[in-house]
């Protein structure tokens, strides 16, 4: 059973200057909720409990955001904005977060070996906050992959299609199509040039990793950029066993662009802010 989830949020932000300045960039509100909530739901929704925050210096908005306010809580007691809170506060008593800190920004497979504490020896989930998933017409994306996970029991990445000149944004695999959703990973590059390629499947920011890939990313040299990479250290565990790539169903919205972060705004005003989801 799957029952903890680490989000790595460490990271500056930087592509959001000067709004991330003093404030985390998971803290950055799609209409009315920050995106780390965003994710703390999907992941809940999804069964989990237990968050594991991966986070460094100036991070601290995140802890308090899930926490109770005791004085913003009773100033709004017994008044129409109420219900503002409640989906947070029904967060905070059903879920429980731990927080460790990254004290270097060496990666993101690091951040992830930074979790290490928190999560132990169980096959956990990852959820990169500034990719927002929804899927309105049924499971969010991590409750897919886990249903996956409970099927195949090994590390599995969310994958879309991305246009062939986009892939030195993301990893990207290749494999062999086991099912018309599902690939078997032969092979995964950092963030390829699109001549260097092996397909326009791109990784995005939702993993459901067995706790090997721990040992896998200790061992894992740096690689794109300088930095430890989870695509290096996934590519060992596919080629020892098994790393499965699933083509999940849903929206994603890169909210790490000023782009994606615009449409995601305006797809959630309409579909949940003003529908009251
Ligand atoms: C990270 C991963 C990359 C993945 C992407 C998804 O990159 O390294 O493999 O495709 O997330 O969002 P980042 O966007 O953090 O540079």
């Amino acid at each position: 059973m799957i029952r903890k989830c680490l989000f790595p949020a460490a990271g500056y932000g930087t592509r959001f200057l000067p709004a991330t300045k003093a404030m985390p960039k998971e803290m950055l509100p799609i209409v009315n909720k920050p995106l780390i909530q965003y994710g703390v739901e999907e992941a809940r929704d999804a069964g989990l409990q237990h968050m594991a925050i991966v986070t460094g210096r100036g991070k601290r908005a995140l802890e308090d955001h899930f926490d109770i306010s005791y004085e913003l809580e009773h100033q709004i007691r017994g008044t129409a904005k109420e219900h503002f809170l409640a989906g947070t506060r029904e967060l905070i008593d059903s879920c429980t977060f731990s927080y460790t800190r990254q004290v270097a920004m060496n990666g993101l497979g690091h951040a992830i070996l930074c979790g290490q504490p928190l999560i132990g020896d169980e096959a956990f989930a990852v959820v990169l906050a500034d990719d927002l998933c929804i899927n309105l017409d049924g499971d969010g994306v991590l409750t897919q992959m886990i249903k996956l996970y409970n099927q195949f029991r090994c590390s599995i990445v969310a994958i879309q299609e991305v246009p062939a000149d986009e892939t030195s944004k993301y990893g990207v695999i290749a494999g062999e199509l086991i099912r018309d959703d599902l690939y078997r990973v032969h092979n995964m590059v950092e963030k390829p040039q699109p001549e260097d390629a092996p397909s326009n499947l791109a990784i995005i920011g939702r993993y459901i990793l067995t706790p090997d890939i721990f040992g896998l990313i200790a061992d894992t040299e740096p690689g794109k950029n300088g930095e430890i990479q989870i695509t290096d250290a996934l590519l060992k565990q596919a080629k020892a066993g098994c790393v499965l790539a699933y083509k999940f169903k849903g929206k994603r919205f890169d909210c790490g662009s000023a782009e994606g972060y615009v449409d995601a705004t305006n797809f959630c005003f309409e579909e949940l802010y003003l529908k009251g989801k």
